[in-house]
């Protein structure tokens, strides 16, 4: 029997080549980069299934050129970049790969408060360049974390992941969430309408998927409403925060400082912000750990192994 037809975006870590190579037929090789418009439409064109990254944006012109696709599994938990209702009309089927990168995100989004807070990477940057003329009493002076209060905006998976390593600081944890959220025994956490959060919390932190809702959910209005000694830090989508904003917040010392994974326009960053010292400044690296990754591939197959079949995908969004 001809084995079914998978076109996959971008290249995926070993294994899940491996693992594809052996169920399916491959419409070609994937790059290492994001593929050109033609790229992605040709392969649409011949696939029972794909496998999508972040970086496709996956419309309905796209759909239209896919008569035999059954299924888009999206290699990532958000899938802003996919039209989920077109792909519903046409009967396909859009899958995620939620839960296992909740560790993973949070534990950079913690890496991320850490180094803007203790300025690792001035300090980093300033030795390596020789310049660094020993220990000072008034030297990259930084500020405590222990029992600052941390907000968080959707306590999700990953925020409540967030809030749950807060403990370990003795942070009492603020928040926002549209679901009930099960509060583990012993810790402090307090839901509280967004303008609370904003004026109380000393981190910030977002964890909201972007919808037309979210869509700059932080801008000039709520930044003006931030204490001017917090910082902001954002693991979810670049453009939940407007950046504008954000960078002329930055500069005034409206707010002390930001660490950011994400980006308004990626794989573009604002000038400006590569330019200011109370920014630490990632790659969108949330869910890049190798084993997070692998899992994150090994659902994808799961959810299409699935379809593929005529069953139900286990992680159907929409
Ligand atoms: C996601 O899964 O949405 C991440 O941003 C990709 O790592």
């Amino acid at each position: 029997m001809a084995r079914s037809k998978i076109y996959c975006a971008r290249v995926l870590p070993d294994p899940i080549m491996t693992a594809i190579r052996a169920r399916y037929a491959l419409v070609h090789e994937p790059p290492d980069h994001s593929p050109s418009r033609p790229d992605l439409q040709q392969g649409f064109s011949q696939a029972d299934a794909v496998i999508t990254t972040l970086t496709e944006c996956v419309d309905d012109t796209l759909l239209a050129c896919a008569p035999r696709l059954k299924i888009i599994a999206n290699y990532a938990v958000g899938y802003n970049n996919i039209d989920v209702f077109a792909a519903g009309q046409r009967g396909i089927v859009v899958s995620n790969t939620p839960d296992i990168l909740t560790d993973a995100t949070a534990d950079l989004t913690w890496a991320l408060l850490l180094a803007v807070t203790r300025r690792v990477v001035e300090g980093d940057r300033w030795l390596r360049t020789g310049q660094w003329p020993g220990w000072a009493p008034t030297q990259m002076l930084g500020g405590n974390l222990t029992g600052k209060t941390l907000g968080i905006i959707g306590m999700g998976r990953i925020g409540q992941a967030v809030a749950l390593r807060a403990a370990g600081f003795r942070m009492p944890v603020l928040y926002t969430s549209r679901r009930p959220v099960a509060i583990p025994a012993g810790l402090s956490w307090t839901q509280c309408s967004l303008d609370e959060v904003l004026t109380q919390s000393d981190f910030l932190s977002l964890h909201v998927p972007l919808t037309d809702t979210t869509r700059h959910l932080i801008g000039a209005h709520e930044l003006q409403n931030m204490k001017p000694t917090a910082y902001l830090l954002n693991t979810s989508r670049g453009a939940v925060i407007d950046e504008a904003a954000l960078v002329i917040a930055l500069k005034t010392g409206r707010i002390a400082g930001a660490g950011l994974d994400v980006y308004e326009h990626e794989p573009a960053v604002h000038a400006t912000l590569s330019r200011l010292s109370n920014v630490v400044l990632l790659p969108h690296l949330g869910s890049a750990t190798l084993e997070t990754r692998i899992r994150m591939g090994m659902i994808c197959l799961t959810n299409i192994a699935a379809v593929l079949s005529g069953n139900p995908a286990p992680n159907q969004v929409g």
